[in-house]
């Protein structure tokens, strides 16, 4: 990871945008990014023209950065995320996490599309990621230690903040959207999972299973950002019947979406 390439880059997009203070930053994962039409967008960048960030490679990815507003706060947004599958490395998948520590803001949001391990779960079920399971067989921070990140062997108890834990369920609960809680579980595809996998997964205690989020979490985590996750549960995992496509997971997260742009307009004016 290039953190000090990473650094000037987002100071040059701090620089462009002074009185710019975002509270939060919002990572939308797949299928998500209609949510961000919920916001009042100012300002908007490519991400092709950000070093270090650089386009998606994934359908229904987006990638765009918005500096939006929602009831007097404002939110740095990030329409689109980069996959570690995709091979480009983690600097794409640090970038928002660094640009989010530069510009000030106190907490990340990061959303996800995930397949639903735990039985009780319905396709378009939500779920309050209490914490994660890193099976990526990787670390972000593996590599020559900066200090941007931290120290070098960051604790990760209570890596997704007790406050904004609490504060999604009352969101939930005022936006009419009934959330689930449980344990994420991260891959990095791209290949979905065998149902053997899955199996194992559930026996680990992983209530749903996906290809992100975690390298973004313990990142922030490290970085001293406060850290909340979201999974639209877009279908049950492997194993269950069915098999499974990019297609499906994205029509899933669109049924969702009115229902995860009111609980996010919520969160967001109650931090
Ligand atoms: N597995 C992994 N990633 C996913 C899934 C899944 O079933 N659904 C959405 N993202």
């Amino acid at each position: 990871m290039d953190t000090e390439r990473m650094i000037k880059s987002a100071e040059k997009v701090c620089a462009a945008f002074p009185a710019f203070r975002p509270k939060l930053a919002l990572v939308m994962g797949s299928g998500w990014r209609e949510v961000a039409n919920g916001f009042t967008v100012k300002h908007s960048l490519d991400y092709a023209d950000i070093p270090g960030l650089g386009a998606p490679q994934v359908a229904g990815h987006g990638g765009q950065l918005l500096l939006a507003q929602q009831g007097g706060v404002e939110l740095l947004i990030f329409s689109g995320r980069r996959h570690g599958y995709e091979g480009a490395g983690w600097d794409p998948i640090a970038f928002p996490v660094c640009l989010a520590k530069t510009m000030g803001a106190q907490g990340l949001v990061l959303t996800n599309s995930a397949g639903g391990i735990n039985p009780r779960f319905r396709a378009g079920a939500v779920m309050i990621i209490d914490d994660h399971i890193n099976l990526m067989g990787t670390n972000p921070l593996i590599g020559p230690h900066h200090a941007f990140w931290g120290p070098r062997f960051p604790d990760m108890t209570g890596v997704y903040d007790a406050d904004y834990r609490r504060q999604l369920d009352e969101a939930g609960k005022r936006a009419g959207v009934p959330l689930e809680h449980g344990v994420y579980l991260a891959v990095t595809g791209p290949s979905y999972e065998t149902p053997a996998e899955i199996g194992a997964f559930r026996g680990m205690g992983a209530d749903a299973v996906g290809m992100s989020t975690v390298p973004e979490a313990i990142l922030a985590r490290a970085a001293g950002l406060k850290v909340a996750g979201i999974s639209c549960i877009t279908n049950a995992a492997a194993g269950f019947g069915q098999t499974l496509s990019h297609e499906d997971v994205l029509a899933g997260a669109k049924a969702a979406i009115p229902g995860l742009t009111r609980l996010l307009k919520e969160f967001v004016e109650e931090v």
